[in-house]
């Protein structure tokens, strides 16, 4: 079938769609839902047999949803209507939630049901639960939905709000109102979950320090605890706020009234009122946790759940400094298990906008990113793994081909390419990894289509070697078996020997510093030089700003030339 994907953007939930109905076979096409004229032109030039949409702010015209059938993609169970779905979900401490499969009628989320599924709600963050469960059942209401409307005959079920079955209502709009955090009052528990039910976005919005700012990544605290509301400790990035019974961590902020309006960590933005804390260091029990270590048998985990996957100068120099350590370990296998949301989105960007000098910072990132690339590369001791719980991006994804092995769950969304952001070169020895592990034409060819990849066919072209079919909360174990036997297998020598024997040999054929001196001119010219395209690219990612267009590797519809080009 011919599918045109509408969608306010690009999100995690429409790329895994476009990967997953372009492997069933389906033609697919995505337009940015920008306004009403630019979707009817899109109609009219890809003339879809059905149109999906993933995640969208604004009714579809009724002029297109009439002529076509338009299957909107609900994160919410059945009868749920609103812009708030999961907010409410995650606020409410729903037991389970769902996404309902529904068609475009006028009524916003009203429309006949197509397909829908169900699952159990996890304490997490609201970005959290719609990268994993929600997209999990999006994929599979989707794909009954698209089967129906293929075989052609299915009368899709009208909501009966008398239905017993239909327990969804209509919610408004989530105000700030409504997440506000009473301090004097709420629990640990309802603190966690009115900062969650905002993270990704909108976040909570608060005092702190006496500023007004917005609130994310929160954790619970098990150790401290003070007069609620009273911040007591910083840790890392983060900082330890009392509530009536316990404490949280806050680890990310916002600042609306700044000029650099966008999510930082909360030491960065609170400045002297952070440095005043006592600060804490991490351990097990207590403190904001994001890099850690363990080690079963033979096998050393490295852990490191950074923040939306971005890793910055500081985070990938204390990350190095653990990789080292794990190291001089006397372990057979390395596994570095990212974090359960993202492996890795490459330098942080946020951080490298918010610095004096984005180049400097820029320069000091990649290079920082680098050395923990090449430290894994070189690593002859043991044999290493990346366990891809979340997606990875950009660099991220070459800092993960940097181990011997990827192992990644099945869902993953990979996205090995760094155009997209104002023509960046992309370092972390990509020119080396990639060719090596995808071979030269594939190579090329990844880099050219900008396109995000699914496990299967990242695999078939090298860029995984093992995909876990492990639900997102057995993965760990799933990871843990595969690694002690990989520890024990009989032909570990054997393996650690032909990795010693293959990087001398690459390493006679071309040394890794004329890898990255090469790539690194590359990027010296995205920082330093006349062509701004990275910076205000980068100044548009960090900021949300939204697009003007589609960009024609996904909008196949506005491409004259094939699409591999
Ligand atoms: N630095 C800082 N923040 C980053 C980041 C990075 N490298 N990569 C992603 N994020 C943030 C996003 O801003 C977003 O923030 P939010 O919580 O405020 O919404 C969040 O992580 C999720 O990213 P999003 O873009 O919404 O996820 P996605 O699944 O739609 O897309 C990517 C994934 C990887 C394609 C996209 O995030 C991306 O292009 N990231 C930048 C990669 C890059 O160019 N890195 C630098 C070169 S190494």
């Amino acid at each position: 079938m011919r599918i045109l994907l509408l969608s306010h953007a690009f999100n995690s939930l429409t790329q895994r769609l476009f990967v997953e109905l372009r492997a069933a076979g389906h033609a697919v096409s995505v337009e940015f839902d920008i306004n009403d004229d630019v979707s009817r032109e899109a109609v009219a030039l890809f003339a879809p047999d059905l149109i999906v949409a993933p995640f969208l702010k604004r009714a579809i015209p009724a002029d297109i949803w009439q002529r076509h059938t338009c299957l909107i993609v609900h994160p919410g169970i059945r009868g749920d209507r609103g812009p708030s779905a999961l907010d409410w979900a995650v606020l409410d401490d729903a037991a389970t939630w769902g996404v309902t499969v529904l068609q475009a009628e006028a009524e916003m989320d009203a429309g006949p049901v197509w397909s829908w599924r169900e699952f159990p709600m996890r304490d997490a963050t609201k970005a959290s639960l719609y990268r994993n469960e929600v997209t999990a059942a999006a994929v599979a209401a989707v794909a009954d939905a698209v089967e129906r409307c293929a075989a052609g005959g299915f009368a899709p079920t009208p909501l009966d709000p008398q239905d017993p079955a239909i327990h969804g209502r209509l919610r408004p709009l989530m105000r700030q109102a409504d997440r506000a955090i009473d301090w004097a009052r709420d629990d640990t528990a309802t603190v966690l979950r009115k900062i969650r039910c905002g993270d990704g976005f909108p976040g909570v919005r608060d005092t702190l320090a006496g500023r007004e700012l917005f609130l994310y990544d929160a954790h619970a605290e098990a150790v401290l605890s003070g007069a609620p509301g009273e911040l007591l400790a910083r840790c890392g990035g983060a900082v330890c706020r009392a509530t009536v019974d316990g404490a949280v961590w806050i680890g990310h902020l916002r600042d609306k009234h700044a000029g650099s309006d966008f999510k930082l960590p909360a030491t960065h933005i609170l400045g002297p009122a952070a440095d005043a804390l006592p600060e804490i260091v991490a351990d097990g029990e207590s403190g904001y946790r994001d890099l850690w270590y363990v080690e079963a048998g033979d096998v050393g985990y490295l852990h490191f759940p950074f923040y939306n996957g971005a890793m910055g100068t500081a985070q990938c120099e204390r990350l190095l400094a653990a990789y080292r350590a794990a190291r001089a370990r006397d372990t057979r296998v390395i596994v570095l298990m990212g974090g359960p949301d993202f492996w890795s989105n490459g330098m942080h960007l946020n951080l490298i906008e918010a610095a004096d000098s984005p180049a400097d910072e820029s320069w000091r990132n990649i290079n920082a990113i680098d050395d923990l690339a090449r430290e894994i590369i070189e690593t002859d001791s043991q044999l290493t793994v990346a366990a891809l719980h979340g997606n990875a991006g950009a660099g991220g994804v070459f800092l993960a081909r940097a181990a011997d092995q990827v192992w990644a769950r099945d869902g993953v969304i990979l996205n090995p390419h760094y155009k997209d952001m104002g023509n960046l070169y992309g370092s972390e020895y990509w020119t080396y990894l990639l060719p090596r592990y995808a071979g030269s034409d594939n190579a090329e060819r990844i880099v050219r289509a900008r396109l995000p990849m699914g496990v299967d066919e990242a695999r078939a072209l090298g860029l995984v070697d093992a995909v876990l079919d492990a639900a997102p909360t057995a993965f760990s174990a799933a990871v843990e078996r595969r690694a002690a036997d990989l520890a024990r297998a009989p032909g570990f020598d054997a393996q650690l020997g032909d990795k010693q024997r293959q990087r001398r040999a690459d390493e006679a054929q071309r040394p890794l510093t004329a890898y990255r001196d090469d790539e690194l001119q590359r990027m010296r010219l995205n920082f330093y030089g006349f062509d701004p395209s990275y910076h205000v690219a980068r100044y548009n990612f960090v900021g949300k700003v939204p697009k003007s267009r589609t960009p024609l590797t996904i909008a196949q519809h506005r491409r004259v030339s094939s699409p591999t080009d």
